[in-house]
């Protein structure tokens, strides 16, 4: 075990021992995930805050189609949507990030009185609500910093209109599985007669995809092998990154872009006290991003109990932003 994480008995030391506050989830995902035959690791834990900055270096890039895509078809569908939700309603917001995507609807739709952005990467969030609540100060914004795999407590409302917002094509990060039951929670979360409003990234030519994941700047890359700075950083492991290269292909056979990190060299890497062994060429299986057809979407988005209200497609058929509906 690194020193960072040891602790001696105190009865030795004679002092109260140090014990380091380590999140016990991301620990035992962490051990169990590096512990499976194909290694993985959840991109939900790319988020801290670095990984968060990284993110919107990455949204700024030629190569990532689906940030600048779905922003240029938010202000449409803001404007289609103004008269259908007129007065007094709150958005919640799945996984906000820097709350840029927010602002369109913000702007077109002047019935949103409150807004509920939730998001894993607490500080990133927080520094994001302030600059949103100085630009809109009439606006109520109540942040949740939580994780959306797990049922999210709102903070109380009154009897508003609920439109959920699940922008990013994040849903793409969840199997088609996991993706279902995100989709029953949310509209368990949101309530009987709510909205979700949602960006889908959609299959393509691998192209456009192997560009998108592949940037020339590395900036993906970058993004990537910050997992494991983290897991350094939070649990004390001891991974050099640079022994990791970044992989990221389109799987066509599972429609989904998988992200990796390849160990260049055989080796062995300390993590929370844990031996893990690296075979040359071995992977770390971090991210997959699912790309649905508009059918395919509307048949998953069916079988979670939501209507598909409207759909809008982006040029090119580039990317698609759906409303559904929860009629219970
Ligand atoms: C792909 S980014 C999208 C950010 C922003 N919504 C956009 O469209 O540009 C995913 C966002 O979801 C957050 N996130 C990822 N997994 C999460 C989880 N399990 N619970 C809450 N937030 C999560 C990340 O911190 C990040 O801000």
């Amino acid at each position: 075990m690194t020193t960072a994480l040891s602790f001696y008995p105190a009865s030795d030391l004679n002092i109260t021992p140090f014990i380091p506050a380590v999140d016990r989830n991301f620990a035992d995902d962490v051990i169990s995930g590096l512990a499976l035959p194909q290694k993985q690791l959840h991109a939900k834990y790319f988020y801290d805050q670095q990984g968060s900055d990284f993110f919107d270096q990455i949204c700024q890039l030629e190569e990532y189609y689906p940030y600048q895509t779905e922003l240029n078809l938010l202000p449409k569908v803001a404007s289609d949507l103004a008269n259908t939700f007129p007065t007094d309603c709150t958005i919640v917001e799945f996984g906000a990030g820097s709350l840029i995507k927010i602002k369109p609807l913000l702007s077109a739709m002047p019935g949103i009185r409150q807004f509920i952005p939730i998001d894993i990467s607490g500080i990133h969030l927080e520094l994001a609500c302030q600059q949103l609540q100085s630009d809109y100060p009439d606006l109520t914004v109540k942040p949740v910093v939580g994780d959306f795999c797990f049922p999210v407590e709102l903070p109380a409302l009154h009897n508003q209109q609920k439109i959920g917002f699940f922008p990013g094509s994040t849903i793409g990060n969840f199997c088609p599985a996991q993706a279902a039951s995100f989709l029953e929670n949310a509209r368990c979360t949101l309530g009987p007669d709510s909205h979700l409003l949602i960006g889908v990234d959609t299959k393509k030519s691998p192209y456009y995809l192997h560009r998108a994941y592949n940037d020339a700047n590395g900036i993906t890359a970058k993004f990537n092998r910050n997992i494991l700075s983290r897991i350094n950083r939070e649990l004390g492991a001891n991974f050099v990154p640079e022994n990791f290269e970044h992989y990221a292909f389109y799987n066509a056979g599972q429609g989904r872009v998988e992200m990796h990190l390849v160990s260049t060299a055989e080796h062995v890497v300390d993590v929370f006290g844990t031996a893990v062994s690296f075979a040359a060429g071995e992977s770390i299986h971090t991210e997959n991003s699912y790309k649905y057809t508009p059918d395919e979407f509307c048949q998953l988005a069916t079988s979670a109990g939501w209507h598909v209200e409207q759909t809008w497609l982006a040029e090119k058929d580039l990317f698609a932003t759906y409303l559904l509906r929860n009629h219970n």
